[in-house]
This record gives C-alpha cells, structure tokens and sequence, in this order.
C-alpha cells in the first residue's frame, strides 16, 4: 500500500469510529440520554428566546418558549438523580410568575418575573459548584433568521 492509500485508510477509519460506537450502543437496546450540559444549552437558547418574545410583545410565541423551557428542566431533573430537587421546585415560582405575565401581556410583569427566573438558574448553578455560568437576561439578539415580532415573517 502507499502512503497516500494508508493515510485514506486511516481516514475513513477514523470517520467510521464513531458511527460504529452508535450502533453497538443501539443493538445493546441504551436509549440515549442526552449530556446535562447539552440539555442546558438547550435550556439556554430558550431563555434567550423567551426574553426577545415577551420584548416584543409576541407573547404566544413566548408561551410556547417557556413551555419548552420548563419541559426540558424537568427533563434534567428526572434523567439526572444528582440535581437537588430544591433547586427545580424553587423555579416553579418565577415560572409561574412569567407564565401569570405572559397570560396577562404585562411587558412589565414579565420583565420582573424573568429578572426571578434568572436568579433562579445562577443560584442552582451556585448550589452545583457552577457559578462560573452566570446567566443574566440577552444583550444581543442571536437569532437573526428568526423573527420575534407577532405576525412577522421576514
Ligand atoms: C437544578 C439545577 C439547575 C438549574 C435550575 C439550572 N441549571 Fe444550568 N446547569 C446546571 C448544572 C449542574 C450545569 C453543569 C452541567 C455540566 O457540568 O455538564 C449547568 C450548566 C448550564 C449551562 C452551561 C452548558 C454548557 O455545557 O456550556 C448553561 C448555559 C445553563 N446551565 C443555563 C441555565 C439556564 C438559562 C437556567 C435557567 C433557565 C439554568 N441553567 C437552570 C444546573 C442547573
């Protein structure tokens, strides 16, 4: 073999690996269970978007970003034993109050409210040796291929 064939042997080796390792931890019948932190990230982009849609008064879309929200924290609650329960249960009064303004449209309800939310995510991170990730409300808006405003669609 030359050196040229090797080095694609080892290539499509190293492609190959991971694909592999799925599949044997799929015939062993392991369901997938998806890392805290990736979870987390998910829990982000959610908080981000539930703040640009209260901002602009889209609150249906608002609705529908907390109610992702709160799914996936029940997720990390229940697939990870090691989160204090406390630290779930102390959320569900800042989520309801976000849930109380985005039924009312209270712009400025809501504002509060998520203000308590937050504080609600920094201090489970504090309690888990995580206060490192300090989250706080968005500054910039991420999303540009998508729009925030109700009705808007470019
Ligand atoms: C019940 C505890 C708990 C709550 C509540 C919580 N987190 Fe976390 N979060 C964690 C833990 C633990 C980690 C670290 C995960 C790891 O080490 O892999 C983490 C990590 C993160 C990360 C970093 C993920 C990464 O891999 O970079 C982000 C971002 C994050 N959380 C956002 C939030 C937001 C936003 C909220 C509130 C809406 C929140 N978290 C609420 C426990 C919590």
């Amino acid at each position: 073999m030359r050196w040229r064939d090797w080095g694609l042997a080892l290539l499509m080796l190293g492609a190959l690996t991971p694909l592999a390792r799925a599949q044997s931890s799929a015939d062993r019948g392991e369901p997938y269970v998806p890392r805290l932190g990736d979870i987390m990230d998910g829990i982000q982009i959610r908080h981000i978007k539930l703040w640009y849609a209260g901002k602009a008064g889209n609150w249906d879309l608002a609705g529908f970003e907390l109610h992702q929200l709160k799914t996936s924290l029940v997720e990390a609650a229940l697939l990870y034993s090691g989160i204090p329960v406390t630290s779930v249960t102390t959320l569900s009064a800042p989520l309801q109050s976000v849930d109380d303004a985005i039924v009312a449209k209270d712009a400025k309800r809501f504002e509060k409210a998520y203000g308590e939310l937050t504080a609600g995510c920094n201090s489970c991170h504090a309690t888990m040796q995580r206060s490192f990730i300090a989250i706080r409300p968005p500054i910039d808006q991420p999303f540009g291929d998508q729009a925030f405003a109700p009705g808007k669609k470019e």
